[in-house]
């Protein structure tokens, strides 16, 4: 009699627990970020592999019932059907893959797609890859497939890099808050820092602030060392809904919020550069569909392509108020040791920005900073976690909350 009660409650907490949860991580794969010999078919088996190979449980192939490819396609080699590409290289073929594509965003949007995806349907598990090669081209090929993702008219074919873009942002919030040089350094060296711990980095070295503040200019005043680098890699998760993730593995990952956001292309079109309304729209939607505070949240992956961003999202996120991450980051709070670690994986930064694969590394890494697993560079933590994933120069982000237990 009582085992039967206890059952039922179980059974209720089990269905609670399911609905407070939108899905469950169970496995997470990624390659080595950096100039690699490896091409994207390559890049794309070696993620798959090792996400099949951390389900402590064990998955199968035939468990996947849809996929998701994140990639821009840089370089042109697949331009298109490069979801085909995905499904061959994953073992997958005959099941539904949709290639995203938002920029630098398209990992964090196509983790969205793959959790709508378990909501709609019955399916025990979903795969999302992201993946981008984009150091086997030539210098100006580079610059062009570095500028698609930015307005054609006003920004690319004006001459505008993405480094431009940044650099006058950062010019911009000095003018509006005063000179933030010496806090751009500090992310730069912080992230430089993680990355040396973090195996998979692109840069495992580390870089003092005098050496970022001294190093060449490349869009004033952001300097090489202000720059993520161009890199190669893939990055895996495999999802399934919250009540049939204890098959997989004891010790899930779930998705507990996720917000999205848009704003106009052209940086020129926004009535203000130094905060982005995509991550502040994607936040809000993300905190209210968790029911979380920012109180709640113990570490942050966030998007750092230039390490003005890096202020930009502590401030757009509602960690800090406009002006205040600068000192922020100064007082070594995002440090790995500090009151809210951010980028603990070194970020865009230190550990690469293989474009398509950015979104899915965010959550690789906060699946194994949750789970006890990031060896010597984990953090101390609470069980919840947020990555945040920006397109270009704010006109596309994505928000993911995360928790354990
Ligand atoms: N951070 C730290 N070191 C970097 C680096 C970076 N971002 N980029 C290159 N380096 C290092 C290289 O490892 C190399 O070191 P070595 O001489 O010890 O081997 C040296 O600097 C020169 O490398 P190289 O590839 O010739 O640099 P580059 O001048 O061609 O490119 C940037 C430097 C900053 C222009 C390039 O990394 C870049 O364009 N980054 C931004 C990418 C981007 O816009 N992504 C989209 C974001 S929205």
């Amino acid at each position: 009699m009582l085992r039967g009660f206890n059952d039922s409650v179980d059974k209720t907490v089990r269905e609670a627990e399911a609905l407070a949860h939108r899905a469950a991580i169970v496995g997470a794969g990624h390659t080595r970020f950096g100039v690699l010999d490896a091409g994207p078919r390559a890049l794309v088996r070696s993620a798959v592999e090792s996400a099949f190979a951390s389900v402590d449980k064990g998955a199968e192939r035939q468990d996947v019932s849809e996929a998701f490819l994140a990639t821009l396609g840089f370089g042109g080699s697949q331009i298109g059907n490069s979801a085909a590409l995905l499904a061959e290289e994953a073992g997958v073929v005959g099941a539904p893959v949709t290639r995203v594509e938002n920029a630098c965003a398209s990992g964090g949007f196509a983790l969205r797609s793959a959790v709508g995806a378990l909501s709609a349907r019955a399916s025990p598990l979903v795969l999302v890859v992201g993946v981008e090669k984009m150091t086997d081209v030539s210098n100006a090929r580079r610059r062009y497939w570095l500028g698609v993702s930015g307005d054609t008219e006003w920004e690319r074919l004006a001459g505008l890099t993405f480094a431009g873009v940044y650099g006058l942002i950062a010019s911009r919030y000095f003018a509006e808050h005063g000179n933030a040089s010496e806090a751009l350094a500090e992310v730069a060296a912080k992230n430089h820092e993680n990355g040396a711990l973090n195996p998979n980095a692109h840069f495992q070295k580390r870089i003092s602030r005098a050496e970022v503040l001294s190093a060449p200019r490349v869009a004033d005043p952001l300097g090489l060392y202000d720059c993520c680098p161009v890199s190669d890699g893939a990055a895996a998760l495999l999802l399934s809904p919250p009540d049939l993730a204890h098959r997989f593995t004891d010790s899930p990952v779930y998705l507990d919020g996720m917000g999205a956001g848009t704003d106009f292309l052209a940086v020129q079109e926004r009535g203000k550069i130094t905060s982005f309304r995509a991550t502040q729209r994607a936040a809000h939607e993300a905190f209210r569909s968790a029911g979380w505070h920012r109180s709640d949240v113990s570490f942050l992956e966030v998007h750092d392509c230039f390490t003005i961003a890096e202020l930009l999202a502590l401030e757009d996120l509602g960690f800090a108020g406009p002006g205040e991450a600068p000192a922020m980051t100064l007082s070594g709070a995002t440090r790995r040791d500090g009151r809210l670690p951010v980028n603990p994986d070194g970020g865009l930064k230190a550990k690469g920005h293989p474009i398509g694969a950015t979104g899915v590394s965010q959550a690789y890494e906060i699946f194994l900073q949750l789970r006890g697993e990031a060896e010597s560079r984990q953090v101390h933590h609470t069980g919840r976690a947020l990555a945040q994933n920006v397109g270009g120069a704010g006109a596309t982000a994505a928000v993911s909350l995360f928790s354990v237990g």
